[in-house]
């Protein structure tokens, strides 16, 4: 986390090149086949947009998630929120090793303790009265700051045993709909009905259907 934020506020290379191998369209904007892009790797790195409001400060911290999921991009909390309202995994569990005390309750050692999840992602009492809303702005201040608790938040478990692929299904998550918000416009079918239920992990009872519609057709220019 140290050497991830000095990488971030000083990268020992400020800038690289890239050139377009095609026509290709970017933010808006067009690119000829052949020009070269300059991406400011230190512009990037000192963006606010991205990175908050404490941009210019060196906080280590904000790497306690992972890479992927350091910088307050609007698609991870989107992801966040969205894994916050329906986890796949709704809960785990715990054996005490020996005898411990427990938030003023005697556990003895054995005992099983199942943490539930998808109970913790719906307390009001952690997450404000908007608790059953979809905000992925309350993350915009980073996952730990997003509840009252800081471990409010525990899609992937916690601890020695948490989950060790998050960073890359983050990252795959966060690609698939890159790749897909590029070339498609998407809505929630009609037929959709909201039924979230557990079989081993939460889905979908009635499935997701989705209406996609291709940005580059006619209808879209
Ligand atoms: C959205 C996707 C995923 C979710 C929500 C998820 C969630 C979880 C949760 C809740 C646990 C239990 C952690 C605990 O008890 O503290 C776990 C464990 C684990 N996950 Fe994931 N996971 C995801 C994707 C992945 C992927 C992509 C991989 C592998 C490439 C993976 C590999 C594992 C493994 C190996 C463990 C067991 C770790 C251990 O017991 O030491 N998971 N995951």
């Amino acid at each position: 986390m140290i050497l991830n934020e000095s990488l971030r506020l000083y990268p020992p290379i400020v800038a690289t090149i890239r050139r377009a191998k095609s026509d290709v369209e970017l933010g808006g904007y067009k690119i000829p086949c052949g020009t070269e892009l300059l991406i400011p790797i230190i512009a990037v790195h000192h963006d606010q947009a991205i990175w908050g409001n404490d941009v210019n400060e060196f906080n280590p911290d904000r790497f306690a998630n992972g890479v992927p999921r350091a910088a307050k991009h609007p698609l991870g909390m989107i992801l966040n929120e969205s894994l916050r309202l329906y986890p796949p995994i709704v809960a785990t569990i715990r054996r005490a090793k020996s005898d411990v005390e427990l938030g003023g309750y005697k556990i003895p050692c054995g005992t099983e303790l199942l943490i539930p999840i998808i109970a913790v992602h719906h307390d009001q009492a952690i997450w404000g009265n908007d608790v059953n809303e979809f905000n992925p702005d309350r993350f915009a201040n980073g996952v730990p700051r997003a509840a009252k608790h800081p471990v409010g938040f525990i899609p992937f478990g916690l601890g020695a045993r948490t989950c060790i692929g998050q960073n890359l299904a983050i990252l795959q998550a966060k690609l698939t709909l890159a790749i897909m918000i590029q070339r498609f416009t998407f809505n929630l079918a009609p037929t959709y009905q909201h039924a979230p239920t557990v079989l081993m992990l939460l889905y979908p009872q009635h499935g997701a259907p989705i209406t996609f519609r291709k940005l580059n057709s006619c209808e879209d220019r």
